[in-house]
């Protein structure tokens, strides 16, 4: 017999060695390796078991996707109408942001719907978790809690009462006899997780996993869960701010482009169905300040782009970023210096999205440079809204959703639109313009800054 050797595994990616290595050659993580021994392998003709059917697709009997609606309105419009029974939901985000409360709202809102449920908390103690449902609008006492952290006696748990919705919080907390790494581990999570699609999906029981992510941001650790769950949705919200974003990164039962938009409240998450002008501040047209009109999923959202330039006393002048990525504010100085002739290059810059909102859309180019140019000239914007992607030669290039954007910014009562030409020749030859809106085309950025701010 050969000895179980022990293997080090990155707890990032998953990486294998046998050997401890300071840092994973696979995602560049340092000291992200740890010591696992695997699981004794098979008996030598164990996998020659009975064949499997074969059949055609024809035969499959597709049945409709039976859904849950969990009551919480964006947490179904992310799922795309609900819970799918019987699929596998990673549910991932920092910790804080309000995972537990998000999930403990919905399986409320299932239980008082009559939908049996469960709760196999391993992070939380009955006693809290009765103490955080208190706070919640429409608490029933009569949800099923489990506090156990081994992942046999959950399986059997739910085999035995047979829920239709059963939240593990967190799948990081169970474990498995199988293995003897420790909880938490790559090896433990990607077990547990496979113990508990089998019973999801032999069974038809709806299982929602609560996942920690990672220091650097990536969602549930090791990313091999992602590959075994139907659906992965993101927790997003930036702390001492109320707003929270749900994104779908993976949807098998729906799109991946929906966003849900909560606020946390003394009593628990609240719907936000129309979110469009959260992110807008009060008096926007001071130096420094832009709107943008950003598409989220299929929604657009409309937030204040800000920024502060001042001279900087430093070898290396600052580039400080928050809600729009900092490559990206790298790049729209470098444009505005080489293209524009806006002479940045010793000013510390400061750019931030108000609200706590993260803006990944690539139409905040235009708006993020407006408001660079704009704090560097000190002379204020006014009114005027702006969408557009930047390219490197100083051109304002195409975005889609023109005519959701306009739309949503007209509704807001914004009358002045700065658009790329593409966009505006499409939005007219559509009548998509709406009455008393004055829509300027844009082609060159040089010329618009030279244009509004001189
Ligand atoms: P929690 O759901 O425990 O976050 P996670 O499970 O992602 O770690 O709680 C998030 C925060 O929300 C916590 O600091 C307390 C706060 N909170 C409210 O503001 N209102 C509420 O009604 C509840 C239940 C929590
Ligand atoms: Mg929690």
């Amino acid at each position: 017999m050969t000895r179980n050797r022990s293997i080090y595994v990155c707890g990032g990616c998953g990486y294998q060695s046998p050997r401890w290595l300071g840092r994973c050659p696979d995602c560049g993580a340092w000291n992200s390796l740890l010591e696992e021994v695997p699981a004794a392998s098979p008996a030598p003709g164990a996998e020659r078991g009975l064949l499997p059917a074969v059949v055609t697709l024809a035969d499959v009997e597709a049945g409709s996707e039976e859904r849950i609606v969990t009551g919480l309105g964006e947490f179904d419009r992310v799922l795309g109408g609900g819970l799918v029974r019987g699929s596998l939901v990673l549910v991932g985000g920092e910790p804080g942001v309000g995972k537990s409360t998000l999930l403990l709202q919905a399986l409320l809102g299932m239980e008082a719907a009559g939908v049996p449920t469960m709760l196999v908390s391993g992070e939380e103690s009955p006693a809290q978790v009765k103490l955080r449902a208190r706070r919640l609008p429409g608490a029933r006492d009569g949800l099923r809690l489990v506090s156990e952290t081994r992942c046999e006696p959950v399986m059997a748990c739910l085999a035995e009462h047979r829920p239709a919705v059963c939240v593990v919080d967190s799948v990081q907390t169970l474990w498995s006899d199988v293995l003897s790494s420790p909880p938490g581990s790559v090896s433990q999570s990607r077990e547990v997780t496979g113990q508990l699609l089998r019973v999801a999906k032999g069974k038809g029981i709806t299982l929602v996993l609560v996942g920690h992510v990672t220091k650097s941001g990536d969602l549930a650790g090791p990313r091999v869960l992602e590959h075994m769950v139907d659906a992965v949705l993101a927790f997003e919200g930036e702390r001492g701010q109320p707003y929270r974003i749900l994104r779908a990164v993976k949807n098998r039962f729906g799109s991946t482009n929906e966003v849900g938009v909560f606020q946390m409240t003394g009593s628990g998450l609240r719907d936000v169905p129309d979110p469009s002008s959260l992110f807008l501040e009060e008096g926007a047209a001071s130096p420094g300040a832009s709107v943008v009109a950003a598409m989220e999923g299929t929604r657009c959202l409309l937030a204040e782009v800000q920024a502060l330039v001042t001279p900087s006393g430093l070898a290396m002048p600052r580039r400080v970023t928050r809600g729009v990525d900092h490559n990206r504010l790298a790049m729209v100085v470098a444009v505005l210096s080489r293209r524009a002739g806006l002479s940045l290059g010793e000013c510390d810059i400061f750019a931030n999205v108000a609200g706590g909102l993260t803006v990944e859309d690539p139409a905040a180019d235009l708006p993020l440079a407006l408001a660079v140019a704009s704090s560097f000239r000190d002379r204020a914007l006014g009114d005027a809204a702006a969408f557009g992607e930047l390219s490197l030669t100083g051109q304002v290039r195409y975005v889609v959703h023109g005519d959701v954007r306009l739309q949503e910014l007209a509704r807001r009562g914004f009358r002045r639109v700065l658009a790329p030409r593409r966009n505006v020749e499409e939005l007219r030859a559509h009548g998509a313009v709406p009455a008393g809106l004055s829509l300027e085309a844009v082609t060159d950025i040089r010329e618009l800054v030279r244009g509004l701010i001189g």
